[in-house]
């Protein structure tokens, strides 16, 4: 399988290459930048440990890289400074975004492709892909909370001390301020999270507000998010490269699923070869379908006003 990663220069885009190279599962690498001093640097750089990780072929360049790719993965776009909403984002990305959906349009890309949607604010900048291209809505995904369910497994099962790929708790809606962590289901080693040894609400609520500043305390540290956005791109690649049917918290169009239609966000939702194969309406406590169906809202009112004003 071809993946053409636009933004594959910058520090997002590069993470997912060396997550894909190291998952050694694609054929191809492609990597798209403005930059082609950068991106050729970075191609470069995989290339070199080739012979240790996965034989797969490695180029860099243009647009024109993504005309035959099987996933068009888009990582480009603005930084959100570390006290700026991703939603304040959305300005400054849609211009640059438009030009990146233009080029895709001037140099063409396949029928059957799947274009990968990682850019913030990402379940709008998901939903504008959705309504620009010549794809099915099952086309056009976006990670959605599939980061922020990685960071809130991983920390919680540190804080907790247990493995982290026992620690089973997903967040839907929004990737932002409004995002949905479902606590109902949340399990270690398939024992009920709020019986397990240690825990309490003073714990949970802890490890969910870190999870939300995740974000905002990984670019003022370090400028901005790349090894765990890297490895939850690779995650949904990968299901879609075997057609491995899981079920992700991707974000993709709504049509009716907890009631909710015409915006972009995450729901329990099938990834195949084919892209977002089904969207699952698994029953939630009252209160975090509230905060779903809020997630919406919020993000059908930021769609209206900027994409629609
Ligand atoms: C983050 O939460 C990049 O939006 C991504 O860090």
């Amino acid at each position: 399988m071809k993946v053409s990663i636009i933004g594959g220069g910058g520090l997002v885009g590069s993470s997912a290459a060396v997550a894909l190279q190291l998952g050694k599962i694609v054929r191809e690498i492609r990597l798209v930048d403005v930059n082609q001093d950068l991106v050729a640097g970075q191609a470069l750089d995989l290339l070199h440990g080739a012979a240790l990780t996965a034989d797969q072929k490695i180029v860099s360049g243009g647009p024109e890289l993504s005309k035959d790719a099987d996933v068009i993965c888009i990582t480009a776009g603005l930084r959100r400074k570390p006290d700026e909403s991703r939603l304040d984002l959305i300005n400054r990305n849609v211009t640059l975004f438009r030009g990146i959906l233009g080029d895709l349009k001037t140099h063409g890309y396949c029928k059957n492709a799947l274009v990968f949607v990682v850019s913030n604010p990402v379940d709008v900048l998901t939903y504008l892909a959705t309504k620009e291209l010549e794809l099915s809505p099952q086309q056009v995904i976006g990670l959605g909370t599939v980061l922020d369910t990685t960071r809130l497994r991983s920390m919680l099962a540190q804080r907790l001390d247990v493995p982290p790929s026992q620690t089973q708790v997903t967040i839907y809606g929004e990737h932002g301020d409004s995002m949905v962590p479902i606590w109902s289901q949340a399990q270690i080693a398939g024992l009920p999270l709020d019986k397990y040894p240690g825990v309490t609400p003073a714990l949970i609520a802890e490890v969910e507000k870190k999870t939300r500043g995740s974000g905002a305390e990984v670019i003022k540290k370090k400028g901005g998010a790349g090894f765990a956005v890297g490895v939850s791109i690779a995650d949904v690649i990968h299901d879609i490269a075997l057609d491995r049917r899981r079920i992700q918290p991707i974000s993709s169009l709504q049509n009716g699923a907890y009631g909710i239609h015409d915006v972009c966000l995450s729901v329990p939702t099938i990834v195949g070869r084919k892209g977002a194969l089904q969207h699952l309406e698994v029953e939630l406590w009252p209160k975090e379908l509230a905060a779903l169906q809020k997630s919406g809202n919020v993000l059908r009112e930021t769609i209206d006003k900027v994409l629609k004003g």
